[in-house]
């Protein structure tokens, strides 16, 4: 055992720990769609979608994208316009774009089946150390860590372990006292287990310590110091950037939408022409149809400003103030755009964002 995870697992009761946890899941465990089968694939899709996002969100969305996808041949052979559109609003969208490489590495050099050891499962597109031990642990059976943020406050907690949990070095310790406490017999159960205890009882705030079937070998309740616990440095605040976006109809009523960069934020997703301004003599409105005239070619009536929206991203903040105008029918339109109606707007996935500028729009005629 390496020296660190010996020290820390000094006089932790090892066995009885397993059962007490184990037990608690079989007895407690959510009735939850991905855990109605085994079947490898499922178990990845709604790993993929819970990373970042939460279990009541994830609900309807992977019964959606199973009942469309429900194989990976399925995912493989699929338009990733409706892949994306499949997911529109879940956020994070290079998940599933890495998702969808992925299942078709696996339908090309796998047969179709999600190869089941660590090294091979690790080199697909977007699979993570987390998400390899999720699939590996749940699917098939195989004592591998699965440890995210959720866990390693457990850990924390359990283990009176002082590491910040926002240093990469932390979660390899983490994942170490996992290899050495895993259920042999069900480490599908003993992973399940650790994330429903943080999902249900170890909370990030005011945990449920009374509740707790691991109560008594937890060093942090012992200690009193459950609240304090895990240590978490604050990431650095969004940057926040203003932007001018227009929603332009042509003298049919139709919009103009465009897709996004194949690479980058939001990549491949639809939008309403849009730019970031800055403070200065020209307007927002202004900016943005000069912005449109430079670099897409064609001429715009800007109109009045009918909506603010603001999005918040992990890393950046876009305060967007939105515009009505009007475009002719006759511009060049560029591979990426489309004139849409109110009916085929629906086929094309869009940021939150774009979706909020688009229901505002609707609302403002009303
Ligand atoms: N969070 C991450 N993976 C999960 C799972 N399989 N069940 C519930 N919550 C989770």
């Amino acid at each position: 055992m390496k020296q660190n995870v010996e020290h820390l697992l000094e006089q932790f009761p090892i066995s009885e720990f397993q059962n007490d946890l184990i037990h608690w899941f079989e007895r407690e465990q959510r009735d939850l769609p991905w855990r109605k089968d085994k079947d490898p694939y499922k178990v990845w899709v709604s790993e993929i979608m819970l990373q970042q996002t939460r279990v009541d969100t994830v609900i309807p969305y992977f019964n959606r994208f199973i009942s469309k996808f429900p194989t990976i041949d399925s995912l493989a052979d699929a338009e990733e316009d409706d892949v994306l559109k499949a997911w529109e609003g879940l956020g994070y969208y290079s998940r599933v774009r890495n998702l969808q490489s992925a299942v078709k590495e696996v339908k090309e050099k796998y047969n179709g089946i999600v190869p089941n050891s660590a090294s091979e499962i690790s080199k697909l597109k977007g699979v993570g150390p987390y998400t390899t031990g999720a699939i590996l642990s749940i699917a098939y059976g195989i004592p591998e860590p699965a440890v995210d943020g959720n866990v390693m406050r457990v850990l924390s907690r359990i283990l009176s372990v002082w590491e910040d949990i926002a240093k990469p070095k932390t979660r390899h310790i983490f994942e170490d006292v996992v290899r050495v406490i895993i259920s042999k017999e069900n480490p599908s159960y003993f992973n399940q287990a650790l994330m429903e205890l943080g999902a249900l009882i170890c909370t990030p705030t005011s945990p449920s310590c009374l509740l707790c079937p691991v109560q008594e070998h937890c060093r942090a309740f012992r200690e009193g110091c459950q609240n304090e616990l895990p240590i978490k440095s604050k990431k650095k605040a969004p940057r926040a950037i203003s932007m001018a976006a227009v929603v332009l109809q042509n003298n049919q009523g139709e919009v103009l939408i465009q897709k996004r960069p194949s690479t980058g934020l939001l990549a491949n997703l639809w939008e309403f022409p849009n730019a970031e301004v800055h403070e200065g003599i020209f307007s927002a409105k202004e900016q943005l149809a000069e912005k449109i005239l430079l670099e897409d070619g064609y001429e715009v009536k800007m109109k009045e400003q009918f909506s603010t929206i603001q999005h918040i991203f992990s890393h950046l903040i876009w305060n967007i103030s939105v515009f009505k105008g009007e475009v002719s029918s006759n511009i060049v339109l560029k591979e990426n755009m489309r004139f849409v109606d109110k009916e085929e707007i629906k086929m094309f996935a869009f940021p939150v964002s774009h979706q909020k500028i688009y229901k505002d729009f609707l609302e403002s005629h009303t």
